[in-house]
């Protein structure tokens, strides 16, 4: 039997019409997404995804990455950290003011344990919702002599615990560079960076760069920025293009080859409480979603090897 890309090559021919190979290629892709083994880490991996900028991807690649990884069988546990709760709304968590929260477990109330929630759509992936009672914590814990670390001990403690081994944390950053992101960068040993394609995406990268580069000296010195991400990548202006040849020439070993296309179903999927994995599953915002999942999930060992030497060094 003909199979759907050689129907809509055969009727679109294969280079006289634009659309038709574009719909071609993403009919391919998409079977090899489906087809795709996707490696489980050796141990967790615990990857905050953090950029000081708003708006660049943050939370929409935190939310897609995760869901991408509990559709490959992978467990997950996602943990907002923003009080805007953007990524609880995402995934169909629960977070109005009040109700348990990560909130609750920075300030020692609640476990991560008692406070997660299964996604609707993926028995793997849990969430740790966050809610607007969180914008208080930074205040409430300013004093404590363990302030940077409370979201690490909790952390450490579930993990310990759980009787579900997590084959990755991915922790949802607010845009500032205070309390609670240093306590995403404590809890972690991996940052995922999210570069938004636009004129000044490299501007503000210094900061968080020099950001981390205090966390590790002062507090985590394991902690690696392993992964960047190109988000919001229009591969028809020049522009894109040159932001992406621009950070694959500073950071060659740690951008993703994968870039994140601009899509309305991306922006749409959160209105539904849905991630875009969930709401247009063959769309190029999902099957792209799946394929840096990928990508992260095949440079397992060769992380994990290098926080390992960084930890020797230290
Ligand atoms: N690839 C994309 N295509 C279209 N819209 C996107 C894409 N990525 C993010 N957005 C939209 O851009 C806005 C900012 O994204 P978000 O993930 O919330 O950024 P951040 O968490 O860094 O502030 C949101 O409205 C989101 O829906
Ligand atoms: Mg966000």
């Amino acid at each position: 039997m003909e199979s759907a890309t050689e129907t809509i090559k055969r009727i679109f021919g294969e280079s006289s019409s634009p659309l038709g190979a574009e719909i071609a290629a993403e009919t391919t892709r998409f079977r090899a997404v489906q087809k795709a083994v996707c490696p489980k880490p050796a141990r967790t991996r615990l990857i905050a995804v953090a950029n000081q900028k708003g708006g660049v991807g943050k939370t929409t690649t935190a939310v897609n990455l995760s869901a991408a990884l509990a559709q490959f069988k992978s467990r997950v546990l996602l943990i907002d950290m923003d009080p805007q709760g953007n990524a609880s709304t995402a995934l169909g968590a629960p977070h109005a003011s009040g109700q348990p929260s990560v909130y609750d477990v920075i300030e020692g109330r609640k476990t991560i344990a008692e406070v997660k929630r299964t996604c609707p759509d993926f028995d793997m992936l849990d969430v740790v919702p966050a809610s607007i009672d969180l914008s208080g914590a930074e205040l409430e814990v300013a004093d404590l002599p363990n302030r940077n670390v409370l979201l690490k001990n909790a952390v450490d403690e579930f993990l310990s615990t759980s009787e579900e081994h997590y084959d990755y944390v991915i922790i949802d950053c607010p845009p500032s560079l205070g309390l609670l992101v240093i306590n995403s960068m404590c809890a972690v040993n991996e940052m995922l960076i999210p570069i938004q394609a636009e004129y000044y995406a490299l501007e503000g990268l210094g900061q968080l760069i020099n950001t981390i580069g205090l966390v590790q000296s002062h507090f985590n010195p394991s902690l690696l920025v392993s992964t960047m991400l190109i988000t919001m990548f229009d591969k028809r202006t020049l522009l894109s293009r040159e932001v992406r040849d621009e950070v694959k020439k500073h950071y060659p070993s740690i951008v993703l080859n994968t870039t994140i296309p601009r899509t309305v179903k991306i922006s749409e999927a959160p209105s539904f409480n849905q991630s875009v994995i969930a709401y247009d599953p063959k769309g190029m915002g999902a099957i792209s979603y799946c394929e840096a999942a990928l990508e992260i999930a095949e440079r397992s060992q060769t992380v994990l090897q290098a926080i390992d030497a960084r930890r020797n060094e230290n």
